[in-house]
């Protein structure tokens, strides 16, 4: 059979250049270009399959080519496809910043748009920063941001970020920030509770803020799963203190929800859980349910009052994009939304979930399996990195490719985040190409040691 991948492959690598990708290693590993994708599967150009196990990049929510999103789309493009949104509206954007008004926790009554994750944080960011000037409090100029944390790869997200794999390169581009500890499930120590374990971490937190809270916005958290941070999670119980930290110091709680928003925790929002309501939310990624680049900012009504004055250039908020709020992807958003909150996707979830924690447990029979966790559609496993190299994580990757399935590992991380349509059939197939691929390099690793220990 002739391989008709193999031409989109020539004509890609002459000329493209792939985001996260060292190029060179495409010599060894093959792209794969996609020709069409249906519900949990994308196709290649050969016609094979694969199961989607990472929601592209976390963003596809309803599955691919979704026939009520995309039916939405098609009416919205023969009516307007894009309008400037600086002294233009269009109902689209309106409709939408309606909906997550009344999605979104209590008080966050005012939407700003951006066009992709990196960018929401900015707004915020830079909101945060102007917000507090705007009050005269010109001392505050810097962010708290946990340890481990990832909020994109602008310099400003980068600033706030602290994984260092994408940040040390431009370290000296970026602005200074104070970076606290994080009360991650992974590292609490078996002879202490959560909440033991969590409180020491917040007294320390504590003395922190004392110490520099009047030169802090804000602080910003990704809530419950730090998931370019190898899906390290920590519980509602560290969010909600956190938040309760940010009240009593008077600083700004920036909740970036761009990868956990919509449904990703188990709960619509992340937030929800800690019962709390942040002075910013960012969303982007699921919002348009994977479709197209959008992001929205929610913020409260007292944060907006601090912009609304006769002008002044350094008053009003002057952030802009030019594809902001754009038409398609609002309608993309609504579509989804509309989807999610009619057909009770979050309520329903709630059997899949069970699912996924349910098949978990077999993969604590490895011994190079460090850690299984999971946060509601989230499930990770992380391999012990005394035990695995990179290599071995793109042995599973490639593996699971041969297997039909799409599992992108994370550093030494397999972790699963599907689409919510994937059905408990699917998640079996994930379960054991996992398992085969983790179980191929159990073996190199047992007869590793025995050698070893032989020797
Ligand atoms: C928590 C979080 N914030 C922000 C971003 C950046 O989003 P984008 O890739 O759309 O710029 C990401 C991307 O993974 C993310 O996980």
């Amino acid at each position: 059979m002739s391989d008709l991948n193999q031409a989109w492959v020539q004509r890609d690598l002459n000329v493209l250049w792939h985001p996260c990708t060292q190029m060179k290693e495409h010599e060894a590993i093959p792209l794969i270009p996609i020709k069409k994708a249906q519900g949990v599967y994308l196709e290649d150009f050969n016609g094979k399959r694969y199961l989607d196990a990472v929601s592209s990049w976390w963003v596809n929510l309803l599955g691919h080519c979704n026939p009520e999103i995309n039916a939405a789309i098609k009416q919205q493009i023969d009516n307007l496809e894009h309008v400037i949104l600086a002294g233009f509206s269009h109902a689209p954007a309106i409709r939408l910043a309606e909906k997550l008004v009344e999605i979104s926790p209590h008080n966050l009554s005012r939407v700003f748009y951006a066009d992709n994750g990196s960018s929401g944080v900015e707004v915020a960011l830079k909101m945060s920063y102007h917000a507090w000037h705007n009050q005269g409090e010109k001392q505050k100029r810097t962010f708290l941001t946990l340890d481990n944390s990832y909020h994109g790869e602008t310099l400003g997200a980068m600033s706030v970020s602290q994984v260092a794999l994408y940040k040390n390169t431009y370290k000296d581009l970026l602005f200074d920030v104070i970076s606290i500890p994080v009360a991650d499930t992974f590292l609490q120590p078996a002879e202490q509770t959560y909440e033991e374990f969590a409180d020491t971490i917040l007294q320390d937190i504590e003395q922190t803020l004392q110490n520099h809270s009047h030169e802090v916005c804000g602080l910003i958290v990704e809530p419950l799963v730090q998931c370019a941070g190898n899906m390290r999670m920590y519980k509602p119980y560290f969010l909600r203190k956190l938040f309760e930290l940010t009240r009593k110091y008077a600083i700004h709680f920036i909740a970036d929800e761009v990868a956990v928003g919509f449904g990703r925790t188990g709960t619509l929002f992340a937030c929800e859980q800690a019962d709390i309501t942040p002075d910013f939310m960012c969303l982007s990624k699921g919002l348009t349910g994977g479709y197209l680049p959008l992001a929205a900012v929610l913020t409260s009504e007292q944060i907006y009052q601090y912009f609304y004055a006769d002008y002044a250039a350094d008053k009003a908020f002057l952030h802009s994009h030019s594809y902001t709020g754009n038409p398609l992807a609002c309608t993309a958003a609504l579509a989804t939304i509309e989807i999610l909150q009619q057909e009770n996707i979050i309520e329903k979830n709630k059997e899949k979930i069970a699912y996924l924690k349910k098949i978990s447990h077999a993969f604590r029979k490895h011994t190079i399996v460090g850690d299984v966790r999971q946060m509601g559609m989230i499930l990770a496993i992380e391999l012990r990195s005394d035990a695995v190299t990179r290599k071995d994580m793109l042995k599973i990757y490639q593996h699971a490719l041969a297997q039909n399935v799409l599992l992108r590992p994370l550093g030494n991380v397999i972790y699963f985040m599907p689409p919510y349509i994937i059905t408990e059939q699917q998640i079996d197939k994930l379960a054991q190409v996992a398992y085969q691929g983790i179980a191929l390099i159990q073996e190199r690793y047992n007869a590793h040691t025995k050698n070893l220990s032989t020797t």
